[in-house]
C-alpha cells in the first residue's frame, strides 16, 4: 500500500535518533514504563508477549526486563535493526525483533502468545482496524489476551497547539475513513523532522470495539484517562507519577483509553 510504504519512509528517517535516546534513557535508567499501563497489565514473567509496533524497541525491553518472553514487531527495517541492538546494549536476551506491516502479519506469523500488547501512538498508523482485529485474534492463544493503551479518539480531533490555551477546536473529523495526510514525524522522543509526509488513519472508539468483537474478542475493560505519557498531548503540567495532564481540561476531557479484550 502506497501510504505505508510513505510511513515507513518516514518512520525510518528518525530510527537512529530514537535508539540513541532509548540506549541513553535505559542505561542512566531513566527510562519507566508509562505507570498507567504497569498497573493494568500487571505481572507478565513467563508470559510470551507479541509487541506490535514495537519502534526501536524500548517498551519490548521493558516487558522482557518484567520476565516476559518477547517478540516485537515493526513496519521499518532499521527500527528492527536497531532495536536488536537496543537489547544488546541492555544485556536482554529473552527478546526477538520481527520486521512487519501489522496489515501482512497473519500471512506467515502463525505463533500463537499469551499476550499481543500495543501502546502509545499505534492506532493512528492502522488503514484497516477490521484487519487488525482479526491479527490480534489470530495471534493469540486461545487462553491470551489483547492489550491496547493509546490516544483516545475524542482528544484527537482537537487542534493540538490550541489545547494548553483552553481553546477547544475541532481540527479533525472524528468520522473519516480515508488517510490524514500530515507532514513532520516524531517530536515524542526527538525532534520533530518536518520534511516528511505522512499518512494517519482516524479511529472512533466504535471501530476499536467493533474490530474486536467481529474478530471473536470480548472486551474486558476500557478505561479512560485525562493524564498521559509526556510527550503526548502537548501536556503543560504533570501529576506526581509524571504522567502529563493539561491543566484547563483536568477532568473534562479523556486524553488516552486502555482496552483489555479476551478470546470469547
Ligand atoms: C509511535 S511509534 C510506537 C512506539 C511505541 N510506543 C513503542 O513501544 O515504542 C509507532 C510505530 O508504529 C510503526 N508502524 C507504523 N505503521 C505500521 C504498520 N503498518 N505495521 C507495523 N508497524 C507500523 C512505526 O514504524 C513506529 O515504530
Amino acid at each position: 500500500m502506497k501510504e505505508v510504504d510513505i510511513n515507513k519512509a518516514a518512520w525510518s528517517k528518525i530510527s537512529k535518533k530514537h535508539y540513541e535516546h532509548f540506549k541513553k534513557q535505559i542505561l542512566n535508567k531513566n527510562y519507566n514504563f508509562n505507570p498507567i499501563i504497569l498497573d493494568e497489565i500487571g505481572d507478565v514473567r513467563g508470559k510470551t508477549i507479541l509487541h506490535l509496533q514495537c519502534n526501536t524497541g524500548a517498551d519490548s525491553i521493558m516487558l522482557a526486563k518484567m520476565g516476559a518472553i518477547v517478540t516485537g514487531v515493526d513496519l521499518v527495517p532499521d527500527n528492527i535493526c536497531y532495536a536488536r541492538r537496543l537489547a544488546k546494549d541492555c544485556g536482554v536476551d529473552n527478546i526477538k525483533f520481527i520486521e512487519s506491516d501489522i496489515m501482512t502479519l497473519m500471512d506467515f506469523h502463525h505463533v500463537k502468545y499469551d499476550i499481543v500488547f500495543t501502546s502509545d501512538g499505534v492506532l493512528l498508523w492502522i488503514p484497516d482496524k477490521k484487519r487488525w482485529g482479526e491479527t490480534l485474534r489470530h495471534c493469540l492463544k486461545d487462553d491470551g489476551y489483547f492489550y491496547v493503551h493509546d490516544s483516545h479518539p475524542f482528544y484527537l480531533i482537537f487542534d493540538e497547539e490550541e489545547l494548553p490555551k483552553g481553546c477547544l477546536s475541532a481540527k479533525y473529523p472524528y468520522f473519516i475513513s480515508k488517510a490524514n495526510v500530515e507532514y513532520g514525524i516524531g517530536g515524542y522522543a526527538t525532534e520533530t523532522v518536518k520534511e516528511t509526509t505522512t499518512y494517519e488513519w482516524m479511529y472512533t472508539i466504535g471501530d476499536i470495539i467493533n474490530a474486536l468483537s467481529s474478530a471473536g474478542l470480548f472486551i474486558e475493560y476500557l478505561n479512560e484517562y485525562d493524564k498521559c505519557v509526556k510527550g503526548m498531548a502537548n501536556c503543560d503540567a504533570e501529576d506526581e507519577n509524571k504522567l502529563g495532564y493539561l491543566s484547563y481540561y483536568k477532568e473534562k476531557i479523556p486524553l488516552v483509553f486502555s482496552l483489555k479484550a479476551t478470546v470469547r
